[in-house]
């Protein structure tokens, strides 16, 4: 039975992504897998479960997950779950949320709540915790956007979780791994094809804007693909806590260049007006 599902979902893969808007060609590629969506993206999606696992959550604390689909993932904290005010999964793909209601109703998770919305300008009605990303970004053509609007919508030292494919830059930061030729052509190629664009610069930026405390890199396999490894990563870090100055508009040129300066670190740490306190 799971086979024949499988099959399914191969050639699902395999056809053409049809569509005019970013959500029709979600909506296109994942309609028909929507039901089997969550059996063959487990042996697909590593490093799901350490990530959402290894992320502290806060009492009372409020979590969202940008590109959270089916709501697997909400099952590997499903223990801690009681421990949220809310966990929001927000998707463009409706087929998908679909899945993730029924699981919402069946576990009676009365805390968790889908939106089918785009994570790129999706604003929670109160700054929040915790943002995930689960093999979202590598998916989401405005990534760039989709970071920006995590840390606008975080609280100062909110937690970024983020696990998805990748591969390095040709000449990577120290510590880091480093892949080959072949592995930095081959693997964006072969995802392109579903719209999934894996890039050298995804880790580099996310390091760039938060404080990194956890940076796991690995390779997995995939379903039906012997001996051929994926590279992946997960990331967890902090946005940065704003700098606290005691200087007021106007003044001395003195105030006024630490003024400046206080607008830089604002803009650096994504406050805005509506958000952050
Ligand atoms: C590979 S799936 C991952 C789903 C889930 N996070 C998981 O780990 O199984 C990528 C998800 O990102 C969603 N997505 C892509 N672009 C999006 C956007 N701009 N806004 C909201 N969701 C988006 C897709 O609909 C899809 O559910």
């Amino acid at each position: 039975m799971t086979f024949f599902r499988d099959l399914k979902t191969l050639l699902q893969l395999a056809l053409p992504i049809r569509g005019n808007t970013h959500q029709q060609r979600l909506e296109n590629f994942y309609g028909k897998q929507a039901d089997n969506y969550d059996v063959f993206r487990r042996r697909l999606l590593h490093g799901r479960e350490p990530l959402w696992q290894s992320i502290e959550i806060p009492e009372g604390g409020r979590w969202v997950d940008f590109g959270g689909g089916t709501g697997a993932n909400v099952e590997n904290i499903a223990d801690k779950l009681n421990r949220l005010e809310r966990l929001e999964i927000v998707d463009l793909s409706a087929s998908l949320l679909q899945v993730a209601d029924r699981r919402i109703a069946d576990r009676g998770w009365r805390n968790v709540v889908t939106h089918c919305r785009d994570v790129t300008t999706f604003t929670p009605d109160a700054p929040v915790d915790i943002v995930t990303f689960s093999y979202s970004l590598t998916m989401i053509p405005d990534w760039f956007a989709a970071v920006e609007n995590a840390l606008r919508i975080l609280k100062p030292g909110g937690t970024i979780g983020v696990v998805d494919f990748y591969v390095s830059r040709k000449y990577p930061a120290e510590s880091h791994r480093r892949h080959g030729p072949l592995t930095r052509s081959f693997w964006p190629t072969w995802f392109a094809k579903d719209n999934v664009f894996l890039s050298p610069d995804h880790l580099p930026y996310l390091e760039s804007k938060c404080e990194s405390s956890e940076l796991h890199e690995d390779r997995g396999g995939l379903p039906f693909v012997p001996l051929l490894t994926v590279p992946y990563y997960r990331f967890v870090g902090k946005k940065p806590l704003p700098v606290k100055t005691q200087f007021t508009e106007g003044g001395s040129s003195q105030t006024r260049q630490q003024n400046a300066l206080k607008g830089a670190v604002c803009e650096t740490n994504h406050c805005s007006a509506e958000l952050c306190p």
